[in-house]
This record gives C-alpha cells, sequence and structure tokens, in this order.
C-alpha cells in the first residue's frame, strides 16, 4: 500500500505540475497586453548569420528566402559562417553572392569544426548591426519577418525575440503539431509574463551589445540560442517569442528520434547551467526558469520511478490498485496529446543519460 500511494502521489505531481502551470500561465498571461511599445517603423541596422555545416541541399534556398525579405537592403548585412563543410557548401554561397552582390554578404570559412556556438562567435567579431539575427539554414521566413521581429527592440527593454516555429515536411508532422500547440501557448504566456527561456535557432534576434556584454555565445552547451536569451532576461530585459512570428522549419525524415533527443540533450544542459543562476533571477522570471527547470531536469524521473514503484508493487504484493494505476497509463496512449507527453518524457530521460557521455556540440545531420 505505501508503495502504490508513493507513486500515485509522484504521478500527480508528474501530471499536475504542467498542467498547472499550463493554465495558470495561459488564463493569467496569453490575454493581456504585451506592455511594450513595439513600432513597425523602427528599420536598425541588422545583421543576419547563418552557420552551415554541409548545407549544399538547402543554402541557395535560404539565402534566395533573406534575398526576399522586404527590409531595406542598405541597413542589411548577411554573415555565413561555415566550418569545414565537406560537401562545397562554401563554394555555393561563393556563387550565390556573385550572382547577388548588391546584398551586403560576408562568407568566413572555418577551417576546422568546433559547432554552431563558436561560429557564432567567430562571425560575431565581424557583425555591425545594431540587431543580430541568428538563422538556420533548413528555415524559412515569410518576406515581412525582419520587419515583424525588429518592431519589438523599438523599446529599449526588450533584449532578444524569436520564433514560433511551423514544422513542414515530414512523415512525423503529425507528433510534431500536437506537441506544438500547447507548446507554443506557453512561449507565448512565458513572454508576456516577463521572458520565455526557449529561444529557436530558426530565428533568435539580440542586441548585438548585450551580446558582447555576455561575452557571445556559450561554447560549452548546445542550446546556445535559450541560453543566451535567459541571460540576457537575467539581465533584466525582455527576451520574448511574440504571437504571429511564424517561421517554417523543415522536420526530418529520418533519425526523428535522434533529432529529437539531441536537442532535448541540448535544453537539459541549458537548464543545468541555469541552476547556479535562479536566485539572481529578476522576480518575475524566477519561477517561470525554476518550474522550466523542474520540467526538464527533474519531472520525467518522476514518471519513471512512479512506474517502477507500480510495477514493483503489482509484482510483489498483487495490489490491484496499482495494477489498475498501470492500465490506465496504458490506456491512455490512444489520447494523442497524452501520448506526446510520454514520448517526450521518454525523449528527455534518454537525453538527460546520453548527456552523460557526449554533449553533442558538433551533431552529426539529420536528413531533411
Ligand atoms: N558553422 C557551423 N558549424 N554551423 C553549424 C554547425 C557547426 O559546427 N553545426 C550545425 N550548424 C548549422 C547547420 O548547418 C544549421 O544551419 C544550423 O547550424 C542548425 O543545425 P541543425 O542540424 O538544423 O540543428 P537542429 O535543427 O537540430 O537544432 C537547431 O535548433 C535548435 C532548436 O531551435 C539549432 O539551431 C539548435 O542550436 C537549436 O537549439
Ligand atoms: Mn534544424
Amino acid at each position: 500500500m505505501p508503495l502504490d500511494f508513493i507513486a500515485l502521489a509522484l504521478a500527480v505531481i508528474h501530471f499536475g505540475t504542467p498542467l498547472t502551470y499550463y493554465f495558470y500561465l495561459k488564463n493569467k498571461y496569453l490575454s493581456k497586453p504585451w506592455n511594450i511599445n513595439a513600432d513597425e517603423n523602427y528599420k536598425p541596422k541588422v545583421t543576419i548569420i547563418i552557420p552551415t555545416y554541409n548545407e549544399a541541399k538547402l543554402i541557395e534556398k535560404k539565402l534566395n528566402n533573406i534575398y526576399k525579405q522586404k527590409y531595406p537592403r542598405d541597413k542589411l548585412e548577411v554573415i555565413v559562417v561555415d566550418s569545414a563543410s565537406t560537401d562545397g557548401t562554401p563554394k555555393l554561397i561563393k556563387k550565390w553572392a556573385d550572382k547577388h552582390s548588391e546584398l551586403n554578404l560576408k562568407l568566413i570559412v572555418e577551417s576546422e569544426r568546433k559547432g554552431k556556438a563558436h561560429a557564432l562567435n567567430h562571425a560575431l567579431e565581424y557583425a555591425t548591426g545594431e540587431i543580430v539575427i541568428i538563422t538556420d539554414v533548413d528555415s524559412l521566413w515569410p518576406s515581412e519577418t525582419i520587419t515583424k521581429t525588429l518592431k519589438w527592440f523599438a523599446d529599449p527593454t526588450v533584449g532578444a525575440v524569436s520564433c514560433l516555429k511551423k514544422p513542414v515536411g515530414s512523415k512525423v508532422k503529425e507528433v510534431e503539431e500536437s506537441y506544438r500547440q500547447y507548446y507554443n501557448i506557453l512561449r507565448i504566456a512565458e513572454s508576456k509574463a516577463y521572458a520565455t527561456p526557449i529561444f529557436h535557432g530558426e530565428l533568435a534576434a539580440f542586441r548585438r551589445n548585450l551580446l558582447k556584454k555576455l561575452g557571445g555565445f556559450p561554447i560549452d552547451i548546445g542550446a546556445d540560442d535559450s541560453h543566451t536569451a535567459t541571460k540576457i532576461a537575467l539581465i533584466r530585459y525582455r527576451a520574448i517569442i511574440p504571437e504571429n512570428l511564424w517561421v517554417e522549419e523543415l522536420v526530418p525524415n529520418k533519425g526523428y528520434s535522434r533529432w529529437r533527443i539531441r536537442r532535448a540533450q541540448h535544453l537539459i544542459q541549458h537548464f543545468a547551467k541555469c541552476l547556479r543562476e535562479l536566485r539572481q533571477a529578476p522576480k518575475g522570471f524566477r519561477k517561470i526558469l525554476a518550474i522550466e527547470t523542474f520540467l526538464h531536469l527533474a519531472n520525467p524521473y518522476l514518471l519513471l520511478v512512479s512506474t517502477i514503484l507500480l510495477i514493483a508493487s503489482t509484482l510483489t504484493t498483487h495490489s490491484l490498485t496499482a495494477l489498475g494505476i498501470l492500465a490506465l497509463g496504458v490506456a491512455l496512449l490512444i489520447v494523442k496529446q497524452y501520448r506526446t507527453w510520454i514520448i517526450q518524457q521518454l525523449y528527455l530521460i534518454v537525453a538527460s543519460l546520453r548527456n552523460i557521455w557526449t554533449k553533442e556540440i558538433a551533431w552529426s545531420k539529420q536528413v531533411k
């Protein structure tokens, strides 16, 4: 009996915490105003940094997409930083740049691959824009995206802005989408409350002077974008994901689980690094950071321990209560949202274990 009780308590905490957090944030903040003076006429100089590693298949499409952005060209600087690609990516970039000389594009070629964040820091040395936007090659932006991003920076309290992601081109799209629905609401509600500690490499914009102040992007963890946004929130600037700032992201056709696990590894590294900072977080941000840290680092293990205890109780004491809860947990897998949640918990558990032997700072590419 006490085993069943502990197992049940753990399960209640496991499911109750994110549900309570979600409904609390949604009800309290989602329909609130931003409290930010955004201005679409604010058009500062901007530097777009595109990191590339073996992107021959997609790089031209990406450059064309940036080229079509509706933003004054004299205020736009593009820096592509390649880390020793072996598929001829730099050559394709040079060829494209020759054909589009009216765009201010600089190519940096690193002779050794030391990871995305290292490459970003390299590019930062050459950046001159007031705002720096980082973007992955496998993402595409609608043509108003720069304007829709920069308008938020018209307000000096905003330090960083990221996007919402529309997954495209995959067989497993459905899983991605159902997971994204509540995920996006959380990002927006956290942003309205103060800041979100989760950013996206498909579009992550930062004030360059703040990046300088922070010493660039962290190279010891994978989630350079999320961690930098969080650091910016910790020094009391808003780091936000607004509604309606959508970009497309290509989801891998093959190796989907590995991809999700690697990303989970990066997020876990980020939140583990945040643990030390929690105490000095500004008031509005402390709760957000504490709960997200708990949800990424500890909460998945509550589910695991609860399941193990229920199985143990069923086997040793033949507890019908334990068997009943287990059966319910399995039966609920027919509900999509629940199934998605459980899969995400498994990803987080596997990811935290994988982090013990590899940090995936220089990761292998998934086919898209
Ligand atoms: N220069 C350079 N050097 N670029 C790299 C390297 C590297 O070592 N490794 C990857 N890149 C580039 C890729 O070419 C791509 O443009 C971008 O970095 C992201 O790589 P993906 O392979 O597409 O990563 P992902 O989609 O799994 O993860 C991305 O999204 C995450 C969540 O939004 C990354 O941006 C993560 O940093 C981010 O946390
Ligand atoms: Mn990607």
